[in-house]
């Protein structure tokens, strides 16, 4: 029975990439996608969903925009990354799919507390204010939720953020978001830059991804512009391709090992907000509350992204 999923994004080179391997399992099915604020503005964000669903012939996918800024945090974009238009400025053509005009956390809220207790999946792969949001809006959903699967953080492998250089951008985005989030009691699994930094796209795993496909191609099109930014900047073989280990956790959770620790977000200190404080090692004695995606088989995580983007 494949397993219901929301999805929550700031598409984004590697949140395309992650919408389209989860189109791709047959392990899930894709109940909606709501947008947010992160990686540009959101309407582009919104854009960018209807143009990701679109090319992979899924105008059945119903959008619902969600919130254009963060709680209480000035929004810090990153088309230096991912393009002027946030999906690696590949002169696209017009996008006719349009968004619901139902809210996103409206959305969320509704779709949980409608659906069988224990029933939906949430994938966060953006800033985690919609999310946030629908918890306070509606706190029944969060022991609703069989599990929030969420691309953020980063404990041992420095930060992302051109706002906060210790903190991974989805969190530093919107920290109070993410401690309302993590602080909520909520079955949370955590995919950070630890894990991410080591999952590159490099050139021999591109060109094993292009000729796949349609989508394949365009995929691979958008691996090559995303990954410039982290080879000149951070010196890496490849760029970190983020957002779809959320989806890998979910269809082949083998790839990957676990480790169960207490987390909390900074939301008081200026130099670190937004830094993910794991307790690795148990010291506070505090009951974890996040089981943290620590290694990847990272050749097997390729060789299904390429085997599943050759299906659409
Ligand atoms: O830090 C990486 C995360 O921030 C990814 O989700 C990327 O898409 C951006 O949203
Ligand atoms: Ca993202």
């Amino acid at each position: 029975m494949p397993r219901p999923l929301l999805i929550d994004t700031d598409p984004g080179c590697d949140d395309a990439l992650a919408i389209w391997l989860a189109f791709a399992s047959p392990e899930v099915t894709i109940r909606g996608i709501s947008t947010i604020c992160g990686n540009t503005a959101l309407p582009q964000i919104t854009e960018n969903a209807c143009r990701i669903c679109e090319l992979a012939g899924r105008i059945d996918i119903p959008i619902y925009p969600g919130c254009s800024q963060p709680m209480l945090q000035t929004l810090d974009t990153a088309e230096v990354v991912h393009g002027a238009d946030g999906l690696a400025d590949l002169r696209w053509p017009p996008v006719s799919m349009r968004p619901q005009a139902m809210h996103a956390v409206d959305w969320i809220v509704d779709s949980v507390m409608s659906a069988p207790a224990g029933d939906l999946t949430l994938c966060a792969l953006g800033p985690l204010t919609n999310l946030a949001l629908a918890i306070v809006k509606e706190r029944r959903i969060v022991a609703r939720f069989r599990e929030l699967v969420i691309m953020g953080g980063s404990f041992f492998a420095g930060g992302n953020s051109s706002q906060v250089p210790v903190s991974e951008s989805n969190i530093a985005n919107d920290p109070h978001a993410a401690r309302i989030v993590f602080e909520s009691g909520a079955n949370i699994t955590l995919a950070p830059l630890d894990l991410t930094h080591r999952n590159l796209a490099t050139p021999e795993r591109i060109n094993a991804i292009r000729g796949r496909g349609h989508v394949a191609d365009i995929a691979a099109d958008i691996m090559t512009f995303y990954s410039r930014y982290d080879v000149e900047k951070m010196g890496l073989p490849g760029g970190p391709i983020h957002d779809p280990c959320t989806i890998a956790w979910l269809i082949a959770p083998t790839l990957f090992s676990t480790r169960r620790i207490d987390v909390e977000v900074e939301t008081m200190s200026t130099s670190s907000l937004g830094l993910t404080i794991g307790d690795w090692w148990g010291a506070t004695g505090k009951k974890p509350n996040v089981t943290v995606l620590h290694n990847l088989d990272s050749d097997g995580f390729y060789s299904l992204l390429a085997d599943r983007l050759a299906l659409l």
